[in-house]
């Protein structure tokens, strides 16, 4: 009966969807029956506000209104300012075919309200968090005008040395989906019927660009179709399940084809087989950058992306200035421009805004819902539940509110650097500083501060770094020294409050512009200078607690062997702060879990621990032993595993049982585990599940994770997790690129991180 019922209303839902797009269809059928073929093309440009550009190469940045009045624009972004969105959209509705402007904007860890980097929001595990976090951004960039956001940024990375690590989920494929949904969820809204307050995604960036070789920025992926589908793609193709209604296509080349003309991820794989039925823009400028490429001239390429599937030209102007030339050779048909520009005007359908061009442009908005105590409230939460604890010896932490602290480091007193690499309308007066926040929650306890070392000792570096996006686009660096004082000086500062102190809290690691885009690095250590702070600040023999500041993860052997305790906090937004004060002193019981491996050393990368066994394994922490695959100087294993984090209670895990030890092909099996908080606090713990395919047509990884929850256990509370898995849980794409499961033993793992797991088989049927 129930089926029935279900049956019945699943039928009504997707007839009156079915009777939408009718309407929808009917309606823009007939618009374009009106356009030419210049104005629908016009339809597939996008540009932005001159003073936001994230592209250093040459292109159409000017958000002038010429080309809006001339019919030439279909959208526009970088715009974050609710009157110069008006005014534009008032030109577009009184120009023309009167057809409403999307307006687009990298909110990527908050609009106005900064949240943490989206990585350290991944290491809350926390899909209700993540998507609240996309709700909130949403609301308040509608309050500005933005209808249309470049987030939620999917790519897989297995190497470090990527500063665009920051702003992703990691290295896994199932976690990374499972978080592309809670943003796209949170952003649409869970039925995708965009209200008011609720913006169109555009997931990026499509697609493998975290594959870039080297871990160096814009270059080349080189990846078989088989591991970019099982190890990479998984985020994106969840992301179109959900329902996103955009796709950026990245900078980069997948089999020889940049991927803005690659016909095989833009239509073949993305539309049919995922079904999207949205509309593709390039990443900004990513058309021309195609010529650079090698494959042809703006015009050439931009009739390629065109008839590979993609439908909107991001500052590149190829587009708008060659398809007209292009159909008159007869290298596209005017098919292909009708589909492109049908796509576009399909997305302005159904975010409403040929009912009312203006409804996302609300008078008095900005005033009531932006910077609201409800934002700095859920800023703060979700920066406490996304920092990890990597070390703590002796539970140095939590520090007592009457402690005598020495608050030491170039991140000690920093409020700009504590909002991360896309904070673009984030101001340092709103950010909370590390010392603010400790002063703050001090009771009875008193705080010294030094800033105790430079940056870097490479100060020419240091400054441009510093000097911030317009900086570097502009030339103009301030020519100011940037230190009064000596390295030596600033570390002897340092060294004498901490001789005074009861601990010593260091600030150390990376500022904003150390890692996002364009932010490579070849070494991942803590700087040089900073370092050498911490070297002498050990000295004293004081308690020495590392508060790391980054947006990727670090190489941390000198700290892990030197240090008492290491609280990772990435970047946090502007609650810092605060958040890390809730942790240092207890307030708040960390629970993040590190969702990318922490190599020893940068000779690792790429490191991920779902990589495959082998002919010739070697078991993650065993020496060097020749003719097997193993380095001489080094262990193969992370310092930190995915999946780690430790907390300031503990939990004892029991083995895992199974409801049945086979699995039939539309059967399902109960894996449960008794988890024990044995310590005196209350907390959360993350557990996971992994599986090992341990016999297949082709090779598969070590461990791959298939399951988490994130669950409250009291102070000793016994709970017991259940994982529910299907034959669907076991799926992967074979060698022919088949979805399936292959029968056989197959072993789960649950435990607390990938690394100190226990495991059962079972077989698949
Ligand atoms: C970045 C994108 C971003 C776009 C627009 C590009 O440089 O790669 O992530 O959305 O600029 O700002």
């Amino acid at each position: 009966m129930k089926r029935i019922v279900i049956t019945a209303f699943t039928l009504f839902l997707a007839s009156s969807s079915f009777a939408q797009d009718k309407k929808m269809d009917a309606f823009i059928s007939d618009l374009m029956s009106k356009m030419t073929l210049e104005e629908k093309i016009g339809q597939l440009n996008l540009s932005n506000n001159r003073m936001y550009v994230t592209a250093a190469n040459t292109g159409n940045h000017d958000g002038g209104e010429d080309m809006l009045k001339a019919g030439k624009m279909g959208a526009y972004y970088g715009f974050m300012n609710h009157d110069k969105i008006k005014e534009l959209q008032q030109t577009a509705v009184s120009t023309g075919h009167k057809i409403p402007l999307i307006f687009g904007m990298d909110v990527i860890h908050g609009a106005e309200t900064v949240y943490p980097i989206p990585l350290a929001m991944s290491t809350s595990w926390n899909m209700n968090l993540i998507e609240e976090s996309a709700r909130m951004a949403a609301k308040e960039a509608t309050a500005i005008g933005v209808n249309w956001v470049y987030s939620p940024m999917v790519d897989i990375c297995r190497d470090a040395r990527w500063g665009r690590i920051a702003e992703g989920a990691g290295e896994d494929p199932f976690l990374g989906g499972e978080i592309a949904k809670a943003y796209v969820h949170g952003y649409q809204g869970r039925d995708n019927k965009f209200g008011t307050d609720e913006v169109m995604v555009c997931v990026k960036h499509y697609a493998l660009y975290g594959g870039a070789e080297a871990g160096r920025d814009y270059n080349t992926v080189n990846l078989s179709r088989q591991e970019a589908l099982n190890g990479f793609m998984v985020p994106y193709r969840e992301a179109a399940f959900a329902g996103a209604g955009s796709y950026m296509s990245s900078f980069n080349e997948f089999e020889g084809i940049p991927a803005s003309i690659n016909h095989y991820l833009l239509t073949e794989l993305l539309r049919d087989q995922w079904k999207f039925k949205g509309f593709v823009v390039s990443d900004a400028t990513a058309v021309t950058e195609v010529t650079q490429h090698g494959i042809g001239d703006l015009q050439e390429v931009s009739q390629r992306a065109l008839r590979a599937g993609l439908d909107m030209d991001m500052n590149s102007n190829g587009f708008v200035t060659t398809l007209m030339k292009s159909y008159k050779e007869g290298k596209v048909s005017e098919a292909d421009i009708n589909l492109a520009c049908r796509r576009i005007l399909e997305a302005k359908y159904k975010l409403g805004l040929f009912q009312d061009p203006f409804r996302y442009i609300r008078d008095g908005a900005v005033e009531k819902e932006i910077f609201t105590p409800e934002q700095i409230a859920f800023a703060r939460k979700a920066a406490q539940q996304s920092q990890v604890l990597l070390k703590n010896n002796n539970n140095i932490l939590p520090l007592k509110k009457n402690a005598k602290i020495a608050l030491v480091g170039p991140l000690a007193n920093d409020k700009k650097n504590m909002a991360g690499c896309w904070a673009m309308s984030s101001h340092s007066s709103q950010c909370v500083s590390i010392l603010e926040g400790v002063k703050a929650a001090l009771k009875g306890g008193s705080v010294t501060y030094a800033e105790g070392s430079w940056l870097m000792n490479d100060s020419i570096i240091e400054k441009q770094l510093k000097s911030g996006f317009m900086g570097f686009m502009t030339g103009r660096v301030d020519p100011k020294p940037l230190h009064t004082k000596s390295q030596q000086e600033m570390i002897a500062e340092a060294v004498k409050i901490a001789q005074d102190a009861d601990v010593i809290v260091a600030c150390v690691g990376e500022i904003n512009d150390m890692s996002g885009e364009g932010a490579s690095r070849s070494n991942i250590n803590i700087p040089d200078a900073q370092e050498d702070m911490l070297k002498a600040l050990k000295a004293t023999g004081k308690p020495l607690v590392v508060v790391l500041t980054t947006g990727r993860p670090l190489t941390l052997k000198w700290e892990d062997e030197n240090a008492d305790a290491i609280l990772n906090t990435w970047q946090l937004g502007q609650e810092a702060g605060h958040a890390i004060a809730d942790v240092l002193f207890g307030d708040v019981n960390p629970s993040g879990k590190l969702t990318t491996s922490f190599p020893r050393s940068v000779g690792q990368l790429p490191l991920y621990y779902n990589h495959k066994n082998t002919g010739r394994p070697h078991p993650d922490y065993a020496p060097y032993r020749k003719f097997t695959s193993c380095y001489i100087d080094e262990l193969n294993g992370p310092l930190y595993p995915f999946g780690f984090g430790l907390s300031y209670t503990n939990y004892e895990y029991g083995k895992p049982t199974v409801s049945s030890s086979t699995l039939t092909k539309d059967g399902q099996i109960t894996v449960s585990v008794d988890v024990k908080n044995t310590g005196s606090r209350d907390g959360e713990e993350v557990v996971q599940l992994y599986i090992q395919d341990i016999f297949a047509t082709s090779t598969r990884p070590v461990q791959e994770l298939r399951g988490f929850q994130r669950v409250a256990i009291k102070a000793g509370e016994t709970k017991t997790v259940k994982f529910t898995l299907t034959q669907n849980d076991l799926k992967y794409y074979d060698h022919d690129l088949n979805y399936v499961c292959e029968p056989g033993e197959f072993k789960i793992m649950v435990g607390p991180n990938s690394r100190d797991v226990e495991s059962i088989s079972i077989q698949a049927l």
